[in-house]
């Protein structure tokens, strides 16, 4: 089977390399995404394991067009009545960069067409579209005139892990969240402090990475359970051989946030999840907190000034740095931020750096030695 992995941008390398381990074969890097090839376990697996996929598609055909009616006339000649079994719903999630549509809906109502007149032709009644529900999901991909058509293995986006009910402002997505992380090279061995944690998002992608807990654990919904080769068998020993490797987490994990409403939230998920044990939060303004652990990972997401306010952006940035270059020395900071210009104001010098996305809102995920050497004179 070819297998096309969706992701957001800046995480296709860490993906290549994760998707490699959980079985894909041949991965390639492209943009906001990895090809390779696999079989069902290894869709089961990617679905199941992998912390940066944002989708796992399977793909079922892909062509050249010659104009926008090519894409009916080539789509009628795939049995679509095999992937939309009769009672089932279905919808189609449409990416269309093309000169023979201008309006990209209208690529996707060909398709749909077409699928509902050959299952029409074949079984007499038509599939109805679902668009919040659906049971089937396809992915369709027009770039030019290069057609993709995929199944969505996934339904759903798979940074909704479902183990957080309630979320506060301005959070960062699961896979941003564990991407982050791993970019930073944790593992679980040492110390990780999350400053201004907000609903906690990093926290609990940390604790996933450090008990080897499968991203999708709390998940039951995928769109594979309603295929018509779905085997609960294979699915049930991935999901126990995933779940078999967890482990205890050896280091500290520990997230700080000004705002007692946000912090109780968060605690509350951990208990009604029973993990509240393994992370330590306190309501804390950061400024005020210098407890060093030295040998640690600090990792932030402070506000932008966008959807959180703050009133001087710039010399908030100049406090954190300050903050961290006075107290926390000996340990290396990560920060993240769509504000370049108060970036600059954190007066240290980064030593690595990446472009993410937080939602539409580019970011640079910056890097900070915190020993005296690296300070920049200002
Ligand atoms: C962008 S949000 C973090 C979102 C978080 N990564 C998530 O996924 O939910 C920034 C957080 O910084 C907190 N914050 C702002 N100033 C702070 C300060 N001086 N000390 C501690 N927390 C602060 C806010 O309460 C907010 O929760």
């Amino acid at each position: 089977m070819d297998i096309i992995l969706k992701t957001q941008a800046g995480l296709e390398d860490l993906l290549a390399k994760e998707s490699a381990e959980l079985g894909l074969i041949a991965p390639k890097p492209g943009r906001r995404m990895v090809s390779g090839k696999g079989d069902l376990k290894t869709v089961y697996r990617l679905n199941y394991e992998s912390r940066l996929a944002l989708k796992v598609l399977v793909q079922l055909d892909q062509f050249d067009i010659p104009g926008a009616q090519g894409l009916y006339q080539k789509a009628m000649e795939i049995d679509w009545s095999q992937y939309i079994l009769e009672g089932q719903t279905f919808s189609i999630k449409y990416t269309v960069q093309s000169q023979f549509f201008n309006n990209s809906m209208y690529a996707a109502q060909l398709l749909k067409d077409a699928m509902v007149d050959t299952i029409r032709d074949k079984r007499g009644s038509r599939p109805s579209v679902d668009r919040k529900k659906p049971d089937i999901v396809f992915d369709l991909h027009i770039f030019k005139d290069r057609v993709s058509l995929s199944l969505d293995s996934s339904g759903e986006p798979l940074f909704k892990r479902n183990y957080k009910n309630k979320t506060f402002k301005a959070p960062i997505n699961e896979i941003l969240a564990a991407g982050m992380i791993m970019l930073a090279g944790w593992k679980g061995e040492k110390t990780l402090i999350n400053p201004m944690c907000g609903s906690g998002t990093l926290l609990w992608e940390a604790l996933f990475i450090a008990e080897n807990r499968p991203p999708q654990f709390f998940r039951k919904k995928f769109s594979f359970k309603k295929w018509k080769n779905y085997d609960p068998g294979l699915f049930a020993r991935v999901a126990e051989s995933a779940n078999s490797k967890m482990r205890s987490p050896k280091s500290r994990i520990v997230g700080l946030d000004h705002n007692p409403v946000s912090m109780k939230m968060f605690r509350k998920n951990l208990q009604e999840l029973e993990l509240d044990s393994h992370i330590h939060s306190s309501v804390i303004d950061f400024f005020d907190y210098t407890n060093n652990p030295g040998h640690s990972l600090i990792i932030m997401n402070p506000p932008y000034d966008e959807r959180l306010k703050v009133d001087n952006i710039k010399k908030f940035y100049e406090n954190i740095g300050d903050h961290l270059k006075q107290h926390f020395q000996g340990n290396t900071a990560w920060i993240i931020s769509a504000n370049e210009e108060a970036v600059k104001s954190i007066g240290l010098r980064a030593t690595e750096r990446h472009t993410l996305f937080n939602g539409p809102l580019e970011c640079k995920y910056l890097k900070y030695e915190l020993y005296e050497g690296s300070l920049k004179d200002k």
